[in-house]
Protein backbone atom coordinates (compact mmCIF):
# COMPACT_ATOMS: atom_id res chain seq x y z
CA UNK A 1 0.00 0.00 0.00
CA UNK A 2 1.19 3.80 -0.59
CA UNK A 3 1.13 5.90 1.90
CA UNK A 4 -2.36 7.53 2.60
CA UNK A 5 -2.30 11.31 1.77
CA UNK A 6 -4.49 12.53 4.71
CA UNK A 7 -5.38 11.09 8.21
CA UNK A 8 -9.11 11.19 7.94
CA UNK A 9 -11.32 11.53 4.91
CA UNK A 10 -14.87 12.97 5.63
CA UNK A 11 -17.63 11.83 3.06
CA UNK A 12 -20.67 14.07 4.01
CA UNK A 13 -22.74 17.07 4.05
CA UNK A 14 -22.70 21.04 4.39
CA UNK A 15 -25.56 22.59 5.03
CA UNK A 16 -25.87 26.06 6.24
CA UNK A 17 -27.81 26.01 9.43
CA UNK A 18 -30.88 28.28 10.06
CA UNK A 19 -31.45 27.94 13.75
CA UNK A 20 -34.34 29.47 15.79
CA UNK A 21 -33.73 29.05 20.38
CA UNK A 22 -37.52 28.26 21.33
CA UNK A 23 -38.37 27.92 25.35
CA UNK A 24 -39.68 24.90 24.36
CA UNK A 25 -39.77 22.32 20.99
CA UNK A 26 -43.03 22.93 19.31
CA UNK A 27 -45.78 20.45 19.21
CA UNK A 28 -48.00 19.04 16.00
CA UNK A 29 -49.53 22.32 14.81
CA UNK A 30 -48.27 24.63 17.72
CA UNK A 31 -46.64 28.07 16.01
CA UNK A 32 -44.11 29.62 18.27
CA UNK A 33 -42.12 33.10 18.63
CA UNK A 34 -38.81 32.42 18.11
CA UNK A 35 -36.59 34.25 20.83
CA UNK A 36 -33.45 34.42 19.56
CA UNK A 37 -32.13 33.41 15.51
CA UNK A 38 -28.57 32.79 13.87
CA UNK A 39 -27.12 31.44 10.84
CA UNK A 40 -24.00 28.74 10.76
CA UNK A 41 -21.91 26.87 8.81
CA UNK A 42 -22.77 23.05 9.63
CA UNK A 43 -24.36 19.91 7.59
CA UNK A 44 -22.45 16.51 9.67
CA UNK A 45 -19.99 15.96 6.93
CA UNK A 46 -18.83 19.69 7.52
CA UNK A 47 -18.71 19.23 11.06
CA UNK A 48 -17.35 16.00 11.69
CA UNK A 49 -14.29 17.49 8.76
CA UNK A 50 -13.57 20.63 11.41
CA UNK A 51 -14.05 18.37 14.47
CA UNK A 52 -11.00 16.56 12.66
CA UNK A 53 -8.94 19.15 11.89
CA UNK A 54 -9.48 21.18 14.98
CA UNK A 55 -7.98 17.75 16.66
CA UNK A 56 -4.54 18.32 14.40
CA UNK A 57 -5.66 15.64 11.99
CA UNK A 58 -5.06 16.54 8.26
CA UNK A 59 -8.35 16.00 6.66
CA UNK A 60 -10.02 16.07 3.44
CA UNK A 61 -13.70 17.07 2.58
CA UNK A 62 -15.59 14.93 -0.10
CA UNK A 63 -18.98 16.64 -1.05
CA UNK A 64 -21.04 19.18 -2.78
CA UNK A 65 -22.40 22.56 -2.36
CA UNK A 66 -24.16 25.15 -4.62
CA UNK A 67 -23.10 27.82 -6.73
CA UNK A 68 -24.90 30.26 -3.94
CA UNK A 69 -23.19 32.26 -0.85
CA UNK A 70 -23.93 29.30 1.03
CA UNK A 71 -21.58 27.09 -0.80
CA UNK A 72 -19.56 29.57 -1.12
CA UNK A 73 -19.34 30.68 2.67
CA UNK A 74 -19.11 26.27 3.90
CA UNK A 75 -16.06 26.08 1.44
CA UNK A 76 -14.31 29.28 2.95
CA UNK A 77 -15.02 27.59 5.93
CA UNK A 78 -13.17 24.32 5.18
CA UNK A 79 -10.27 26.27 3.71
CA UNK A 80 -10.15 28.27 6.67
CA UNK A 81 -9.19 25.29 8.60
CA UNK A 82 -6.88 23.92 6.41
CA UNK A 83 -9.00 21.58 5.37
CA UNK A 84 -8.88 19.76 1.27
CA UNK A 85 -11.22 20.87 -0.53
CA UNK A 86 -10.45 19.22 -4.05
CA UNK A 87 -12.37 17.18 -3.78
CA UNK A 88 -16.13 19.49 -2.91
CA UNK A 89 -18.31 20.47 -5.58
CA UNK A 90 -19.47 23.18 -6.96
CA UNK A 91 -23.09 21.48 -8.60
CA UNK A 92 -26.12 22.63 -9.86
CA UNK A 93 -28.44 22.73 -7.10
CA UNK A 94 -28.85 24.63 -4.13
CA UNK A 95 -26.31 24.26 -1.21
CA UNK A 96 -28.06 21.77 1.62
CA UNK A 97 -30.27 23.47 4.44
CA UNK A 98 -30.76 22.39 8.04
CA UNK A 99 -33.71 24.25 9.49
CA UNK A 100 -33.05 23.49 13.58
CA UNK A 101 -35.26 24.27 16.59
CA UNK A 102 -32.88 24.61 19.85
CA UNK A 103 -34.94 24.53 23.50
CA UNK A 104 -33.81 26.23 25.98
CA UNK A 105 -32.15 23.16 27.58
CA UNK A 106 -30.33 22.70 24.68
CA UNK A 107 -32.03 20.07 23.40
CA UNK A 108 -32.17 20.68 19.34
CA UNK A 109 -35.05 19.03 16.62
CA UNK A 110 -33.80 19.53 12.78
CA UNK A 111 -35.13 18.89 9.49
CA UNK A 112 -32.30 18.87 6.43
CA UNK A 113 -33.06 19.72 2.90
CA UNK A 114 -30.22 18.12 1.19
CA UNK A 115 -30.18 20.28 -2.13
CA UNK A 116 -26.36 18.97 -3.75
CA UNK A 117 -25.84 16.80 -0.77
CA UNK A 118 -27.93 14.55 -2.72
CA UNK A 119 -25.40 14.71 -5.79
CA UNK A 120 -22.09 13.82 -4.01
CA UNK A 121 -20.27 10.84 -5.95
CA UNK A 122 -22.82 11.30 -8.88
CA UNK A 123 -20.38 11.77 -11.30
CA UNK A 124 -18.89 9.25 -13.72
CA UNK A 125 -15.59 8.64 -11.71
CA UNK A 126 -16.18 8.89 -7.77
CA UNK A 127 -12.57 8.55 -6.27
CA UNK A 128 -11.67 9.52 -2.76
CA UNK A 129 -8.40 10.64 -1.55
CA UNK A 130 -6.31 7.55 0.64
CA UNK A 131 -6.52 8.09 4.16
CA UNK A 132 -5.91 6.04 7.32
CA UNK A 133 -9.93 6.70 8.28
CA UNK A 134 -12.68 7.26 5.99
CA UNK A 135 -15.57 8.67 7.42
CA UNK A 136 -19.16 9.19 6.83
CA UNK A 137 -22.73 9.89 7.82
CA UNK A 138 -26.09 9.41 5.81
CA UNK A 139 -26.97 12.81 4.86
CA UNK A 140 -25.39 11.64 1.36
CA UNK A 141 -26.73 8.75 -1.19
CA UNK A 142 -26.47 5.48 0.74
CA UNK A 143 -24.54 3.95 -3.12
CA UNK A 144 -21.11 6.63 -2.55
CA UNK A 145 -20.94 6.11 1.28
CA UNK A 146 -20.87 2.10 -0.24
CA UNK A 147 -18.40 3.13 -3.00
CA UNK A 148 -16.26 5.23 -0.29
CA UNK A 149 -16.30 2.60 2.03
CA UNK A 150 -15.39 -0.34 -0.66
CA UNK A 151 -12.16 2.02 -1.91
CA UNK A 152 -11.17 2.77 1.79
CA UNK A 153 -10.84 -1.26 2.49
CA UNK A 154 -9.10 -1.92 -0.02
CA UNK A 155 -7.11 1.06 0.37
CA UNK A 156 -6.57 -0.38 3.80
CA UNK A 157 -8.23 2.23 5.56
CA UNK A 158 -10.39 2.35 8.65
CA UNK A 159 -14.02 2.73 7.19
CA UNK A 160 -16.17 4.72 10.40
CA UNK A 161 -19.82 4.96 9.44
CA UNK A 162 -21.74 7.05 11.50
CA UNK A 163 -25.42 6.32 10.45
CA UNK A 164 -27.35 9.87 11.58
CA UNK A 165 -29.98 10.37 10.44
CA UNK A 166 -31.17 7.34 11.13
CA UNK A 167 -32.64 5.72 8.35
CA UNK A 168 -32.71 2.26 6.17
CA UNK A 169 -29.21 0.83 5.35
CA UNK A 170 -28.50 -1.89 3.26
CA UNK A 171 -26.69 -4.60 4.82
CA UNK A 172 -24.04 -4.56 1.38
CA UNK A 173 -23.12 -1.09 3.30
CA UNK A 174 -23.30 -2.07 6.99
CA UNK A 175 -20.80 -4.86 6.32
CA UNK A 176 -18.36 -2.62 5.03
CA UNK A 177 -17.87 -0.27 8.17
CA UNK A 178 -14.83 -1.28 10.72
CA UNK A 179 -16.41 1.12 13.22
CA UNK A 180 -20.14 1.96 13.58
CA UNK A 181 -21.19 5.12 15.64
CA UNK A 182 -24.37 5.61 16.50
CA UNK A 183 -26.24 7.12 19.19
CA UNK A 184 -29.34 5.40 21.18
CA UNK A 185 -31.73 5.70 18.67
CA UNK A 186 -29.64 5.27 15.68
CA UNK A 187 -28.43 2.04 17.13
CA UNK A 188 -32.05 0.69 17.87
CA UNK A 189 -33.23 2.08 14.19
CA UNK A 190 -30.57 -0.40 12.69
CA UNK A 191 -30.93 -3.28 14.55
CA UNK A 192 -28.84 -2.74 17.51
CA UNK A 193 -24.66 -3.63 18.62
CA UNK A 194 -25.55 -7.36 17.89
CA UNK A 195 -26.33 -7.12 14.29
CA UNK A 196 -23.81 -4.52 14.04
CA UNK A 197 -20.92 -6.92 15.28
CA UNK A 198 -22.90 -10.03 12.99
CA UNK A 199 -22.63 -7.95 9.78
CA UNK A 200 -18.57 -7.26 10.11
CA UNK A 201 -17.78 -4.50 11.79
CA UNK A 202 -15.49 -4.74 14.58
CA UNK A 203 -16.52 -2.07 17.36
CA UNK A 204 -19.66 -0.66 17.86
CA UNK A 205 -19.20 2.77 20.01
CA UNK A 206 -22.59 4.04 20.87
CA UNK A 207 -22.77 7.58 22.36
CA UNK A 208 -24.81 7.75 24.99
CA UNK A 209 -25.17 11.50 25.39
CA UNK A 210 -24.67 12.77 29.16
CA UNK A 211 -23.97 9.08 30.17
CA UNK A 212 -20.85 9.12 27.78
CA UNK A 213 -20.54 6.10 25.30
CA UNK A 214 -20.36 2.57 25.05
CA UNK A 215 -17.61 0.38 23.39
CA UNK A 216 -18.51 -2.95 22.19
CA UNK A 217 -17.06 -5.79 19.91
CA UNK A 218 -17.15 -9.53 20.35
CA UNK A 219 -14.86 -9.69 22.98
CA UNK A 220 -15.41 -6.61 25.12
CA UNK A 221 -17.81 -4.10 26.39
CA UNK A 222 -15.99 -0.80 27.80
CA UNK A 223 -17.63 1.99 29.16
CA UNK A 224 -16.49 5.72 28.41
CA UNK A 225 -16.89 8.45 31.10
CA UNK A 226 -18.95 11.33 30.75
CA UNK A 227 -16.93 14.50 30.99
CA UNK A 228 -19.58 16.70 33.23
CA UNK A 229 -20.98 20.03 31.68
CA UNK A 230 -23.89 22.51 31.43
CA UNK A 231 -24.96 22.74 28.01
CA UNK A 232 -26.29 25.05 26.23
CA UNK A 233 -26.96 23.83 22.72
CA UNK A 234 -26.26 20.17 21.76
CA UNK A 235 -26.28 20.40 18.15
CA UNK A 236 -23.12 19.21 16.62
CA UNK A 237 -22.12 17.46 20.00
CA UNK A 238 -22.64 14.07 18.12
CA UNK A 239 -19.89 15.63 15.32
CA UNK A 240 -17.53 16.56 17.85
CA UNK A 241 -17.47 13.32 19.54
CA UNK A 242 -16.94 10.92 16.16
CA UNK A 243 -14.62 13.78 14.36
CA UNK A 244 -12.51 13.81 17.85
CA UNK A 245 -12.44 10.03 18.02
CA UNK A 246 -11.48 9.09 14.28
CA UNK A 247 -8.74 12.39 14.37
CA UNK A 248 -6.96 10.22 17.30
CA UNK A 249 -7.51 6.82 15.46
CA UNK A 250 -5.58 7.87 12.97
CA UNK A 251 -2.87 8.99 15.46
CA UNK A 252 -2.57 5.40 16.07
CA UNK A 253 -4.05 5.40 20.02
CA UNK A 254 -6.65 2.79 21.06
CA UNK A 255 -9.89 2.96 20.57
CA UNK A 256 -10.53 3.45 24.49
CA UNK A 257 -8.80 6.35 24.58
CA UNK A 258 -10.01 8.00 21.04
CA UNK A 259 -13.55 7.53 22.42
CA UNK A 260 -12.57 9.02 25.81
CA UNK A 261 -11.13 12.32 24.08
CA UNK A 262 -14.26 12.33 21.79
CA UNK A 263 -16.59 12.01 24.84
CA UNK A 264 -14.89 15.51 26.25
CA UNK A 265 -14.88 16.74 22.74
CA UNK A 266 -18.56 16.15 22.77
CA UNK A 267 -19.65 17.60 26.25
CA UNK A 268 -17.64 21.02 25.18
CA UNK A 269 -18.67 21.11 22.04
CA UNK A 270 -22.73 21.63 24.06
CA UNK A 271 -21.48 24.33 25.63
CA UNK A 272 -21.33 26.84 23.11
CA UNK A 273 -23.99 27.65 21.02
CA UNK A 274 -24.07 26.45 16.43
CA UNK A 275 -22.36 23.09 15.27
CA UNK A 276 -19.04 24.71 13.61
CA UNK A 277 -18.28 27.32 16.36
CA UNK A 278 -18.37 24.82 19.31
CA UNK A 279 -16.03 22.65 18.16
CA UNK A 280 -13.05 22.51 20.09
CA UNK A 281 -9.54 22.33 19.84
CA UNK A 282 -7.26 19.24 20.75
CA UNK A 283 -5.68 21.47 23.28
CA UNK A 284 -9.17 22.38 24.57
CA UNK A 285 -9.88 18.70 24.83
CA UNK A 286 -6.43 18.09 26.43
CA UNK A 287 -6.82 21.09 28.96
CA UNK A 288 -10.30 19.57 30.07
CA UNK A 289 -8.73 16.17 30.13
CA UNK A 290 -6.08 16.88 32.46
CA UNK A 291 -8.83 19.23 34.79
CA UNK A 292 -10.44 16.14 35.97
CA UNK A 293 -7.31 13.57 36.28
O1 LIG B 1 -25.29 17.04 13.57
C1 LIG B 1 -25.69 18.38 13.46
C2 LIG B 1 -25.92 18.73 12.03
O2 LIG B 1 -27.01 17.98 11.54
C3 LIG B 1 -26.28 20.18 11.78
O3 LIG B 1 -25.16 21.00 11.59
C4 LIG B 1 -27.21 20.10 10.58
O4 LIG B 1 -26.71 20.70 9.43
C5 LIG B 1 -27.49 18.61 10.37
O5 LIG B 1 -26.76 18.10 9.33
Amino acid sequence: MTDPIFDVVVVGSANLDLVANLDHLPMPGETLIALGYAEYPGGKGVNQAVACARMGATTAFVGCVGNDDAGSLLRSVLEGEGIDTSHLRTVDAPTGRAFINVDNHGENAIVVVAGANALVGKEEQFDIPRSRVVLAQLEVPLETIEVAFSQARSNGAVAVLNPAPARDIPKSLLSLANIVVPNETESAAIGGTVNLLNLGATTVITTLGADGASIESTSSNTHIAPYNVTPVDTVGAGDAFIGATCAELSRGVSIEDAARMGAIAGALATTVKGAVPSLPTRQAVLAAQKSVQ
